[in-house]
């Protein structure tokens, strides 16, 4: 589980930066710190279209303190778990009380997609995904989905059955392997960690910091 921010300073200020560029980047309208590695209590989300301009939101410590018992479906997708989205079922509004950016306590209450995405993002910060809100049957699809995918990704030669070695490797290689091909196989590598972390996260072996 994520610790809380105990100050928001200029740290917290690059680590919500660095956060929002990967979000952008990826492209997505949530991401949790857990995500990029960093075990705090801190997620952003914006919901601008493509030909909209930003607009981002940084919640810090952010706590659900009230839920309707209106229930809204979406169809939701993760940046952790690649190419699968299923409909999940939440409370349609949502109270959350968060610090924002410059640390000032704020409330927001929240509907429609914003809702949803609060409680995806604060479900990461307590290591809930939302495979884990779907059917049993659901979910036996996701397992075999990602076990062909730990599978077929890997490059052999490369990458071992422990997850962090094919990444090791590569870095050892960087300077001989043509910039591209690298990014390519690390791009492999990263997608297969993916795989196989959704299946340990399913398996109870790894609840927290799926990244
Ligand atoms: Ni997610």
């Amino acid at each position: 589980v994520c610790k809380p921010v105990a100050a928001v300073d200029d740290d917290i200020r690059r680590l919500a930066d660095d956060m929002l560029e990967t979000m952008y980047d990826a492209p997505g309208i949530g991401l949790a710190a857990i995500q990029i590695g960093e075990p705090v209590r801190m997620l952003v989300i914006d919901l601008a279209k493509e030909d909209e301009a930003k607009a981002p939101h940084v919640f810090i410590n952010p706590q659900i303190v009230a839920s309707s018992d209106d229930i809204s479906i979406y169809e939701e997708g993760c940046l952790s778990i690649p190419d699968y989205y299923a409909e999940v079922e939440r409370p349609e509004t949502v109270t959350v009380t968060y610090l924002d950016r410059d640390g000032k306590a704020q409330e927001m209450v929240a509907d429609g997609l914003m809702a949803t995405c609060l409680q995806h993002e604060i479900d990461h910060l307590n290591g809930v995904l939302f495979i884990d809100h779907i059917s049993k049957l659901k979910r036996d699809m996701v397992v075999r989905k990602f076990k062909k995918l730990a599978r077929e990704k890997a490059p052999q030669r490369l990458v071992g059955d422990e997850p962090g070695v094919g990444v090791e490797l590569l870095d050892a290689l960087g300077d001989r392997l043509e910039a591209h091909r690298l990014a390519e196989l690390q791009q492999r590598v990263d997608h297969r960690r993916r795989a196989v972390g959704v299946l340990q996260h399913l398996a109870h072996e790894r609840p927290v910091d799926l990244q």
